[in-house]
C-alpha cells in the first residue's frame, strides 16, 4: 500500500520567495525543473523523492513542458501521477508551468508559434497532468514565421478560457520581448516571466534582456544555473562519470569537457572552497545576488543534489572581493 504523503510541516521556513516581476506572484528563489530525470525512461521512484523533498523545503514551483521526458510528454504523465497520489491535497499551494514551442507531435500543427499548435498542446498537457489549469503557460521559443500577435493572443486566449492564470515566454531576446510584452499588455494579460539560460557561464541575458526585463515589470527565471552539471564538483577532475548528464544526454557533449574549462570549473572551485561551499553552492547564490532574478531553476537527479542547490540560501552573501575574483576566473578563456 502507498504510503500517504504529509508535507512537512516546517516547509516554508527557510525558503526565500520572491515577487514575480511586478505581478502579485511570489516564486520560490529556487524551483524545480523536470526537463531531465523524471521522464519515462527515468526511475519514477527517485523521481517522487526529489520532487517530494523539493516540496518538503519550500520549492513551490515545479516547471514543465510538453516535450519533457523522453519520450515526449512523459514527465507531464509523471508529474499528473504524483499529483494524484501525493500532492493533490497541496494544489493550491503549487505553481505549474508548461510550455510549447518545440516539436511535440507530426505535421504542421506540432511545433512553433500558431494558435492552432498552442491551444492543442495546451489541452494535451492539461489532460496528461489532470489538471484543470496550469499557473503558467510559456512560448518556448520565438517562432520567426508566426506573427507576434498570433502566438501572444494565443496565450492571452489560454488565459481567458481558464486553461492558464499567467502567460510567460521563453528563450525570447530582448528586441522581441519588448515587442511580446507590449502585445500582452495592450491584450490585458500582462506578460508573467520570461524563462532564459543564465549562468556563468553563459551569460547572454546581460546584454538587454535583463534590462528589459527589469523595465517593463516582468520576471526573470534562470534556467540550466549549474550549466547542466558543469558548474558543480562532477566533472572538476576531467573524468565524465557514469550516468552523468554528460554522458547520456545530447544536450550536454564531453566536447565541453576542454581543458581550458576544466581549468576554469577549478578555478571557481576554488573560491568556493575558500568559503567553505561546494561550487554549485556558489553559482547558485551567484545568480540570486541579482534582484532581477526572481527564482533560479535547478535540475537535480537525487534528492541530495537538490539539497545542494538549496544549501545556496544559506551563509552570507558574496563579497564585492568574491565577485571580483569570480570575474577573474570567468574571463580565463574556456
Ligand atoms: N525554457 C527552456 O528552453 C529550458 C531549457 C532547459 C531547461 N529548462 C528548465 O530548467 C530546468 C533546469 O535545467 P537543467 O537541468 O539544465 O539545470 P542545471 O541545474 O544547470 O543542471 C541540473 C543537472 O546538474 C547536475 N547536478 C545538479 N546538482 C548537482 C550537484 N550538487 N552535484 C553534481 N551534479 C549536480 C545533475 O545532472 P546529473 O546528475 O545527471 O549529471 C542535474 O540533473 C529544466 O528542468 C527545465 O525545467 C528550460
Amino acid at each position: 500500500m502507498t504510503r500517504v504523503y504529509r508535507a512537512d510541516d516546517g516547509r516554508y521556513e527557510g525558503m526565500e520567495y520572491r515577487r514575480c516581476g511586478r505581478s502579485g506572484l511570489r516564486l520560490p528563489a529556487i524551483s524545480l525543473g523536470l526537463w531531465h530525470n523524471f521522464g519515462g525512461v527515468d526511475a519514477a521512484e527517485t523521481g517522487e523523492r526529489i520532487a517530494l523533498r523539493a516540496f518538503d523545503r519550500g520549492i513551490t514551483h515545479f516547471d514543465l513542458a510538453n516535450n519533457y521526458g523522453p519520450p515526449p510528454g512523459s514527465a507531464e504523465l509523471f508529474f499528473g501521477s504524483l499529483l494524484k497520489r501525493h500532492l493533490g491535497p497541496y494544489r493550491d499551494e503549487i505553481v505549474v508551468s508548461t510550455k510549447a514551442g518545440y516539436g511535440m507531435w507530426p505535421g504542421p500543427y506540432g511545433e512553433w508559434g500558431s494558435r492552432k499548435y498552442l491551444v492543442a498542446s495546451c489541452d494535451q498537457s492539461l489532460s496528461r497532468m489532470g489538471l484543470d489549469y496550469v499557473d503558467v503557460f510559456y512560448h518556448h521559443r520565438p517562432d520567426p514565421d508566426t506573427p507576434l500577435e498570433e502566438t501572444m493572443g494565443a496565450l492571452d486566449y489560454l488565459v481567458r478560457s481558464g486553461r492558464a492564470l499567467y502567460a510567460g515566454i521563453s528563450n525570447y531576446g530582448p528586441d522581441e520581448t519588448r515587442e511580446a510584452v507590449r502585445i500582452l499588455r495592450a491584450l490585458g494579460t500582462p506578460c508573467l516571466i520570461h524563462q532564459a539560460r543564465y549562468s556563468m557561464l553563459d551569460r547572454g541575458v546581460e546584454k538587454g534582456l535583463l534590462d528589459v526585463l527589469e523595465r517593463e515589470g516582468v520576471g526573470g527565471i534562470w534556467f540550466s544555473p549549474l550549466a547542466q552539471g558543469l558548474l558543480t564538483d562532477r566533472y572538476l577532475d576531467g573524468t565524465i562519470p557514469p550516468g552523468s548528464r554528460a554522458s547520456r544526454s545530447v544536450f550536454l557533449k564531453p566536447e565541453r569537457l576542454t581543458a581550458a574549462m576544466i581549468g576554469k570549473l577549478n578555478a571557481l572551485d576554488g573560491i568556493a572552497k575558500e568559503r567553505g561551499e561546494s561550487l554549485a553552492r556558489l553559482a547558485i547564490k551567484w545568480l540570486l545576488r541579482d534582484a532581477r532574478t526572481t527564482s533560479v531553476l535547478v535540475g537535480a537527479s537525487s534528492p541530495e543534489q537538490l539539497d545542494e542547490s538549496l544549501r545556496a540560501l544559506d551563509g552570507p552573501a558574496l563579497s564585492g572581493a568574491e565577485l571580483a575574483e569570480i570575474e577573474a576566473a570567468l574571463a580565463r578563456p574556456e
